[in-house]
C-alpha cells in the first residue's frame, strides 16, 4: 500500500495586541532603531503582557488553523507544540491546548528543539501520517520568549519576540504533494551558543539562581549567526537535493525569522529569488519555533500561496539544531 502525503489543510496564528518599536527599547538599553535595523531587519516585535500565556495564544492559533482546514477539533489525531516556552515544566503545554481545543481524541505533547522546533514538529508529524497511525495532526509552533529576557542585555532584548503559529497537517492520498523531504540536524557540542541556563534540574529555580540572571536567555550572537548561515545553506540544499528540486524552482522559501541578514545571505547563496523570500521579521522579531507559522500563515492568508507550489522552510537554533523541509502546496 502506497504511503499517504502529508498536505497543509489550514494555516492559522496569533500575535499578541502590545507593540515594542525599537525606539522604546532604545529608551530601555543602549542601542538605536538603525542599528537595530541595520543588523537585524526588525523594526517592531509584540509582547505578552503580564498575566498573558503561551497556550492562550497556541491555542488561538491553532483553532484558526482547525476552522480553516474546515476540521472540528474531535477529528485531531495529535497535537504537537514546539517550544522552549512552556506554560510550566509539567504538564506539557500541549495537552493545556488539547483540552481547551476540545480536541478528546488526541494524543498530545510538547517539542524542543529551539528555534528548529517548528521543523522538528512538522518532520514528526510527517511520519505519524506517512506511517497511518494518525490522519490529523495539529502542529503549532509557540513561544513567550519576552518572559526569560534580561532587558538590560541589549545583545539578546531587542531580538527576541512573542507569538504563535499553527498548521493542520492531514493525510491525503494523492502522491507528490504536502510534505516531500523533511532533514534535521544537530550538534550538541555548540550547546553553549544559545542557552537559558536556569529552571532545570542543573540550576534549580532558587533566589540565587535568579540573583545570578540564570533564568534569561544567553547567546553568542556572531558565532551563532556565521554558522546559521553555513548551516541553513546547508540543509536546503540537501532537502532539495533529495527531492530533486533546483533551488530556482522554489516558488516560495519562508525560513526562520532570526535575522534578515541571514536570510538573505542564504537567500543569495542558495540562488533565491528575493521576491520568493518571505520576511516579516521587521513586525514580529525572532518569535523561535513560532516564526515560520506565524510567515506561512500570513503568505497564506495574503493569497501569496498556490496549488501546487514549492515551499522550502528552514531554521537554524539553540541545541544546537537546524533542519528544513519542502513541501508542495
Ligand atoms: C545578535 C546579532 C544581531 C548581533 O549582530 P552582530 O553584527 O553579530 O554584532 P556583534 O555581536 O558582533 O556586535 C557588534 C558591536 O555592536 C554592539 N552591540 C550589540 N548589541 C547592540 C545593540 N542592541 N545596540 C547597539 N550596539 C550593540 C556590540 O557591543 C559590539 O560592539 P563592539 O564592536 O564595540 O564590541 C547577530 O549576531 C545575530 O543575529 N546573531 C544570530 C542570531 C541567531 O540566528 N540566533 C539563532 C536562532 S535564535
Amino acid at each position: 500500500m502506497n504511503q499517504p502525503s502529508a498536505i497543509v489543510l489550514g494555516t492559522g496564528a496569533s500575535l499578541p495586541e502590545k507593540i515594542l518599536t525599537n525606539h522604546d527599547l532604545a529608551r530601555m538599553v543602549e542601542t538605536s532603531d538603525e542599528w537595530i535595523t541595520t543588523r537585524t531587519g526588525i523594526k517592531e516585535r509584540r509582547v505578552a503582557r503580564e498575566g498573558e500565556t503561551m497556550s492562550q495564544f497556541a491555542v488561538q492559533a491553532g483553532s484558526r488553523a482547525l476552522e480553516m482546514a474546515g476540521i472540528a477539533p474531535a477529528e485531531i489525531d495529535l497535537v504537537i507544540c514546539a517550544t522552549v516556552t512552556p506554560d510550566m515544566p509539567i504538564p506539557s503545554t500541549a495537552c493545556l491546548i488539547q483540552h481547551r481545543l476540545g480536541a478528546s481524541r488526541a494524543a498530545a505533547f510538547d517539542l524542543s528543539a529551539g528555534c528548529s522546533g517548528f521543523i522538528y514538529a512538522l518532520s514528526v508529524a510527517h511520519q505519524f501520517i506517512r506511517t497511518r497511525m494518525y490522519r490529523n495532526v495539529l502542529v503549532i509552533g509557540a513561544e513567550l520568549l519576552t518572559k526569560y529576557l534580561d532587558w538590560s542585555d541589549r545583545t539578546t532584548c531587542i531580538l527576541f519576540a512573542d507569538g504563535a503559529g499553527a498548521v493542520v497537517l492531514s493525510a491525503d492520498e494523492r502522491e507528490g504533494h504536502g510534505i516531500l523531504t523533511t532533514a534535521l540536524h544537530s550538534d550538541g557540542a555548540l550547546a553553549d551558543y544559545i542557552t537559558l541556563p536556569g529552571g532545570g534540574t542543573l540550576h534549580p529555580p532558587t533566589e540565587e539562581s535568579v540573583r545570578q540572571g540564570l533564568h534569561f536567555i544567553k547567546m553568542k550572537g556572531n558565532e551563532t549567526f556565521k554558522l546559521a548561515v553555513r548551516s541553513i545553506e546547508d540543509v536546503c540544499r540537501e532537502v532539495l537535493a533529495t527531492s530533486g528540486v533546483r533551488p530556482g524552482e522554489v516558488d516560495l522559501f519562508v525560513p526562520h525569522q532570526a535575522n534578515a541578514r541571514i536570510i538573505d545571505a542564504v537567500g543569495s547563496r542558495l540562488g533565491v529569488a528575493k521576491e520568493k523570500v518571505y520576511l516579516n521579521i521587521e513586525r514580529t522579531g525572532n518569535t523561535s519555533s513560532a516564526s515560520i507559522p506565524i510567515a506561512l500563515d500570513e503568505a497564506n492568508r495574503k493569497g501569496l500561496v498556490h496549488r501546487g507550489d514549492r515551499i522550502l522552510f528552514a531554521a537554524f537554533g539553540a541545541g544546537l539544531t537546524w533542519g528544513a523541509a519542502l513541501l508542495r502546496w
